[in-house]
């Protein structure tokens, strides 16, 4: 059953989701050669705490840090550690707060020191998929539309869409449902209704779509080692279309 938020819900859980778009924010100062992704975790952290929220992440499922940090061929799930940032690298932090019971859910790729051109050009149709998705959103749209206009964006580039990990509905709960594929077809899946929140998060290959699952039993990787980007959003399904919960107006590049 997709859970359906009424206005005063939805004005509570935008409260957590405006936070955890703050924290990308803050953060972006920091992320340059010799920090360490550990650093950046105690950071978030601190900020998260300081506002009156908890980092959804910390002991979930048993995730033993704050925020997740992916780096170049980390798809996500990244575990923050000492591993120290280098110019050139790629880094996706992905933000979840509970304020008042409710989760926020928001994630960005970050360049460090000099973007690299093919870096760039693969955080940038991420990015742009994503937004192509928002677009569709709207009640009566079905959420095989949303996968299929990611997927319809970014194979034509060459690009390839992370199959095992998708959007989910988000409340009170950190995953409810729906799922929300990344990938599929149009007219297909359940249709969407006012109230519905869910979150929209490409994870798009520079190479093949395969993953693996480290020793760590988190971090997921790409098999074939290429480069993978991620952007996410926490929506909301208005009357006649959506609102971007996690997106910070005039603050924020996606
Ligand atoms: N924030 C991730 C998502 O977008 C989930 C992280 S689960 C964790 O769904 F345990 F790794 F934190
Ligand atoms: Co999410
Ligand atoms: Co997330």
């Amino acid at each position: 059953m997709i859970d359906l938020k009424t206005d005063e819900e939805i004005n509570e859980m935008r409260q957590s989701c405006q936070l955890a778009a703050e924290v990308l924010v803050m953060i972006e100062p920091y992320i340059k050669p010799g920090v360490t992704t550990q650093e950046l975790n105690d950071i978030c952290h601190e900020y998260i705490l300081a506002h009156g929220a908890t980092p959804a992440p910390l002991n979930y499922k048993g995730f033993p840090k704050s925020i997740c940090a992916s780096i170049n061929d980390e798809i996500c799930h990244g575990i923050p550690s000492e591993r120290k940032l280098r110019n050139g690298d790629i880094v996706n932090l992905d933000i979840t707060t509970i304020l008042n019971g409710w989760h926020g859910d928001t994630n960005k790729t970050f360049f460090v020191g000099a973007p690299r051109k093919q870096a760039q050009k693969l955080a940038d149709a991420t990015r742009t998929s994503l937004q192509k998705a928002i677009d569709v959103v709207r009640p009566g749209a079905h959420l095989g539309d949303i996968g299929a206009v990611i997927q319809n964006y970014v194979e034509p580039l060459g690009y390839s869409v992370v199959r095992e990990f998708c959007g989910h509905g988000i409340g009170r709960n950190f995953h409810e449902e729906p799922q929300v594929l990344h990938f599929g077809k149009p007219g297909h899946g359940p249709v969407l209704q006012k109230g519905m929140t869910f979150t929209i998060e490409p994870m798009i290959n520079l190479g093949q779509p395969h993953l693996k699952i480290l020793q760590d039993n988190w971090t997921a990787v790409t098999l074939d080692g290429s480069l993978s980007a991620q952007y996410e959003h926490t929506l909301y399904v208005t009357a006649n279309g959506c609102e971007v919960l996690t997106r910070l107006d005039g603050k924020t590049d996606f």
